[in-house]
């Protein structure tokens, strides 16, 4: 009598099972690992590799081995930040790609390991989807958006219009057809003299320029695709020119030359941004990857709220870059529709967001 009374008290949030996903990012530069309770994001460690910046670039070879001497120490840091222990976890997330081959390889060798020796499951992860369903991690004061709606993944390796019909059924409108937005950033900061990556950087010095000081060409591009190396080159003829005028150009006018490209790529950004809008009448809009850091697009993306009647998704910066909090979301969501991988999967640096 005593047991039937205490089943029918249980309350129903203890009878569900909590999930506990372990995830693993290692596709460029950052070695980062978060432990998710359910959506909720227990840890998220990230070691950012500083040795690129004095090569003016993420060198492979060296980010694959940065990667091997961190990911023990970040995993370890994770589950203690956490509060878990590694029995307790459910599952084992990591990117599977898009990414550099050696560093991937990294991630996904270490989350194999794991999971064999933890004998819980495995859930591979597409980077790029997972920078879209950061929404997704519970934060508190914003909800995820509802389905479907628009995102733009701006990342250092990527730049895409998706439109985002569910967690998995994901169609891309328009990408880029040569750099990515995150590149046009960080060239154009190494045109002008800026340590790797130069993205902040150029936001920094932004914020104190005049954005109308000088104007560079936007590329024509049809629909919903995007060009960035014909601005790249223009900028680099224009500082060319400048400074055999004026060998202090850059010194004297960098605040309103990152003002001036800032206010370029943003407007770029923003217009193909309407047109998607304007074609699948969705105003719901999500923006994710490193470059949604940015405060020029931050603001643009308000003021489109205040002007146009949009509504805005815009990560918590910590969710901008990359981290494995974003990974661990798609493992929880992936883990709820039994989306799992066996063994033999391996590392795939090309890998299609809809593939
Ligand atoms: O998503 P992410 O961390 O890595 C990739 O998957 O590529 O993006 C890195 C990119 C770099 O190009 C970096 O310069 C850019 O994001 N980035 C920014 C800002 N913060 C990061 N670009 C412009 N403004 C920022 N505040
Ligand atoms: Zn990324």
């Amino acid at each position: 009598m005593f047991y039937l009374c205490i089943s029918i008290f249980i309350p129903n949030t203890l009878e569900k099972e909590t999930i506990y996903i372990l995830a693993i990012e290692s596709s460029c530069d950052d070695t980062s690992v978060a432990v998710l309770q359910n959506d909720t994001m227990l840890s998220n460690v990230v070691a950012s590799q500083k040795i690129h910046e004095e090569y003016g670039g993420v060198v492979p070879e060296l980010a694959s081995r940065a990667h091997q001497q961190n990911i023990v120490p970040v995993t370890t840091q994770a589950l203690a930040r956490a509060n878990i222990d590694k029995k307790q976890l459910s599952a084992i997330a990591f990117t599977r790609g898009p990414g550099l081959m050696g560093s991937l390889l990294v991630g996904t060798s270490f989350a194999k390991s794991l999971a064999l020796a933890l004998d819980i499951p495995l859930i591979e992860v597409n980077h790029m989807q997972a920078h879209i369903l950061a929404h997704f991690i519970k934060t508190e004061n914003m909800a995820p958006p509802a389905f479907p709606f628009i995102a733009l993944t701006i990342s250092g390796g990527h730049t895409q219009i998706v439109k985002v019909n569910d967690y998995f059924e994901m169609e891309i409108l328009g990408q880029t057809l040569d750099d990515a937005v995150g590149e046009a950033f960080d060239k154009s900061a190494k045109i002008l003299g800026l340590p790797y990556p130069g993205g902040p950087l150029i936001d920094k010095y932004a914020a104190k320029g005049n954005p109308n000081a000088f104007e560079f060409p936007k590329p024509k591009v049809k629909d919903l695709n995007f060009s960035f190396s014909g601005l790249k080159t223009s900028i680099l003829y224009f500082i060319q020119k400048q400074t055999a005028q004026n060998p202090n150009f850059i010194q004297e006018n960098l605040e309103d030359i990152c003002a001036s490209i800032q206010y370029t790529i943003i407007n770029i950004l923003m217009s193909k941004l309407k047109k998607a809008v304007k074609s699948t009448g969705i105003n719901r809009i999500a923006i994710g990857g490193g470059v949604s850091a940015n405060s020029g697009i931050r603001s643009a993306l308000k003021d489109a709220e205040n002007e146009l009647g949009w509504t805005t998704y815009i990560p918590n910066f910590e969710f901008c870059t990359d981290n494995a909090g974003m990974i661990g979301i798609v493992g929880y969501y992936k883990f709820k529709s039994n989306q799992f991988t066996g063994q033999e999967i391996s590392a795939k640096a090309r890998y299609n967001l809809t593939s």
